[in-house]
């Protein structure tokens, strides 16, 4: 029995709609088991940009690190879109993964029986595929050093990819102990036939596979991985990779779990961690209640998982968006053609239903 102080930014686009449903799917939790949670908004991209000027207010970061865990919505949109770089709403979230130290992103890519039909790949391909994609996050050419120079036709635009040793064990590290608790088979994906920096990344990697005898290291380069995802995707379990990698990588993912209205991910490695569905804020259906909720109520069940190490209540929670599933419930994004579709609240309610049973 707990009591738990927990940060909301709902940002923009349909972040607040699906934030106040992962609130809500939390409250009937901490309900049900007897924690109490409470719950503490914060500005941050578009949102803050046009209330305070910046979009990741010093107050905002403040606030959630002295909280046990961050609920995030989603941010950007095009009101915001040709601001200079470093007050884009992205610049925000990228400020606050690095502020809390949020370096390893776990996206899970879970294909449910029940929404084979969803995706774009054919059903007997995806059956059964769950795929883990733990993308590091605080480095690589994300935050590496750049910039743009010179005039005219010499003008040059510049990023680094930059990896040190410290930072590929402790991704890897992650990787490798997720595995442990899965299928145990780790797949390291790089570019080391072109980029020193990958070469580097698979040097570590065969370094650290020796302290997990028990786990399966494999590599690939992302060129054929970004092939094998949609030829054969049973054949993963974890894959490791960059920044910008993974990037790519989980939004491919995503295709084959139906929709990227059904994806959650954490962002942890430091004291508090990050929750946030991977969608973004989707403005052109802001406002409508067509958004799908489930990735975001997935978030709040990550962030019971990994953030407070409350698993029966995860699993409560996951269980319960497998049952709206089974019981033919849909949101636009995830309906067959002609299929009879609900909005946002109401597949909430259904989760929240099946909770409070
Ligand atoms: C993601 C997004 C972000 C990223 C953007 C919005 C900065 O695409 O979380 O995958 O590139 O990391
Ligand atoms: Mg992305």
């Amino acid at each position: 029995m707990g009591s738990y102080t927990i940060s909301v930014i709902h940002g923009d686009g349909i972040g607040p709609e699906v934030g106040v449903e992962g609130v809500r799917v939390m409250q009937t939790i901490g309900a049900k088991f007897g924690h109490t949670f409470t719950f503490t908004e914060y500005l941050a991209g578009g949102a803050a940009l046009d209330k305070v000027g910046v979009p990741m207010p010093d107050d905002t970061i403040k606030g959630v690190k002295d909280s046990a865990a961050l609920l995030f919505g989603a941010i950007g949109g095009p009101k915001w879109e040709s601001l200079p770089h470093h007050l884009k709403p992205e610049a925000g979230l990228l400020k606050i993964r690095k502020e809390l130290g949020a370096f390893a992103n776990l996206r899970p890519a879970v294909v449910y029986d029940e929404l084979l039909d969803a995706s774009t790949i054919k059903p007997e391909v995806l059956k059964g595929t769950d795929v883990l994609v733990v993308r590091e996050l605080t480095g690589g050419i994300y935050f590496g050093p750049g910039g743009i120079t010179g005039d005219g036709a010499n003008r040059v635009g510049i990023n680094t990819e930059v990896y040190s040793t410290a930072e590929i064990l402790r991704i890897g590290k992650v990787a490798f102990e997720t595995a442990r608790l899965r299928r145990k088979s780790v797949c390291s994906v790089d570019k080391a036939n072109v980029l020193v920096s990958s070469q580097l990344w698979r040097e570590v990697m065969i370094d650290l596979s020796k302290s997990y005898p028990d786990v399966k290291l494999s590599h690939m380069y992302v060129d054929n991985c970004a092939m094998q995802l949609v030829r054969n995707p049973r054949q993963f379990d974890v894959i490791v990779t960059t920044n910008i990698f993974g990037d790519i990588l989980s939004d491919e993912a995503s295709m084959i779990a139906g929709s990227i209205g059904m994806l959650a991910s954490a962002s942890i490695g430091g004291p508090v961690g990050l929750f946030e569905p991977i969608h973004g804020s989707a403005p052109d259906i802001a406002g409508q209640q067509k958004a799908n909720p489930l990735a975001m109520i997935g978030s709040a069940a990550m962030l019971l998982r990994f953030g407070l190490k409350l698993i029966a209540e995860a699993d409560a929670i996951e269980a319960a968006i497998r049952s709206v599933l089974k019981d033919g419930l849909r949101t636009g994004d995830i309906a067959k053609p002609g299929e009879k579709t609900i909005g946002t609240k109401a597949m909430a309610d259904a989760v929240v239903e099946r909770l409070k049973k």
